[in-house]
């Protein structure tokens, strides 16, 4: 079972669509996948179609009792995809699980639990390095960072890959980084070429050859429950997150 978390304390870089895409595409390879949302915003939970006010069980039960995991995982209509689903109550568990025992070990307890025939474990994570995205580090394997391509995309890239080698080095000593993947590339702008340049300079052997387009169909997906895949395979989103897909699969 390899657990990789999406990771970036900005929000709307695409975290979201990566996790889900990347989901899917794994469970399209054959590789049977969990999908974690641990944002409170459930985005990456209604992106799939999952409407949180119908559930009883979500991660934020399990956070607390990490043996009722498998009541809460859902099994999607689509094959070899299950979910673990947020809500808004999440929103409260940042403060709720500062008082509890081995507060960043929550996640990784659940995945103690939860059916070992998964292949891979996707986890969300909400746009902030607090002890949600903490709990998420140190239950994974490694970290995809999603960065968007434009002018501030670095800001916060120092702190984040400054938290990671902390939890490295204490809490998680198999935390690796997966790739960064850069996300909503616009062709037509200069600025998006040398920002892609620029990080592939900084960052060589790290980033994913893959660069996922800015597309509308990638936006629109979610308002239908799905994946961009699910919802237009031939458009260039879903072709370039089934190849940074594959690039994943090619890393194990
Ligand atoms: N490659 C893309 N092209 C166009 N829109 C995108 C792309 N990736 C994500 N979006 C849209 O941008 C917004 C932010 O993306 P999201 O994945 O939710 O970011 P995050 O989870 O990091 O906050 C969402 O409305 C999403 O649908
Ligand atoms: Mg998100």
């Amino acid at each position: 079972m390899k657990k990789i978390a999406l990771c970036n304390q900005k929000g709307g870089v695409g975290k979201t669509a990566s996790a889900i895409n990347i989901a899917v595409g794994l469970s399209l390879a054959e590789k049977n996948v969990l999908l974690i949302d641990i944002d409170p915003q459930a985005n990456a939970t209604s992106g799939c179609g999952i409407d949180y006010r119908t559930l009883s069980h979500s991660i934020y039960n399990c956070l607390f009792e990490p043996h009722t995991a498998k009541e809460a995982v859902i099994k999607t209509k689509w094959p070899r995809l299950a979910v673990l689903p947020s809500t808004p109550d999440l929103a409260g568990a940042e403060i709720e699980l500062v008082e509890t025992e081995e507060r960043e070990r929550h996640l990784a307890k659940i995945l103690k639990i939860v059916d070992p025939e998964y292949d891979y474990v996707i986890i969300d994570c909400p746009p902030s390095l607090g002890i949600l995205t903490l709990n998420a580090l140190v239950a994974s394997d490694s970290v995809i960072i999603p960065i968007q391509c434009e002018y501030y995309a670095l800001e916060g890239l120092e702190k984040l890959l400054k938290t990671v080698k902390a939890i490295k080095q204490s809490l998680n000593p198999h935390l690796i980084i997966e790739g960064i993947l850069l996300t909503m590339y616009d062709a037509r702008l200069n600025l998006a070429k040398d920002v892609v340049e620029d990080i592939q300079k900084h960052f060589p052997n790290v980033v994913f050859k893959t660069v996922i387009p800015r597309s509308v169909r990638i936006a629109e997906s979610p308002s239908y429950g799905k994946s961009v895949i699910h919802y237009q395979i031939s458009s260039s989103g879903a072709q370039a997150y089934l190849n940074v897909t594959r690039e994943i699969i090619n890393h194990a």
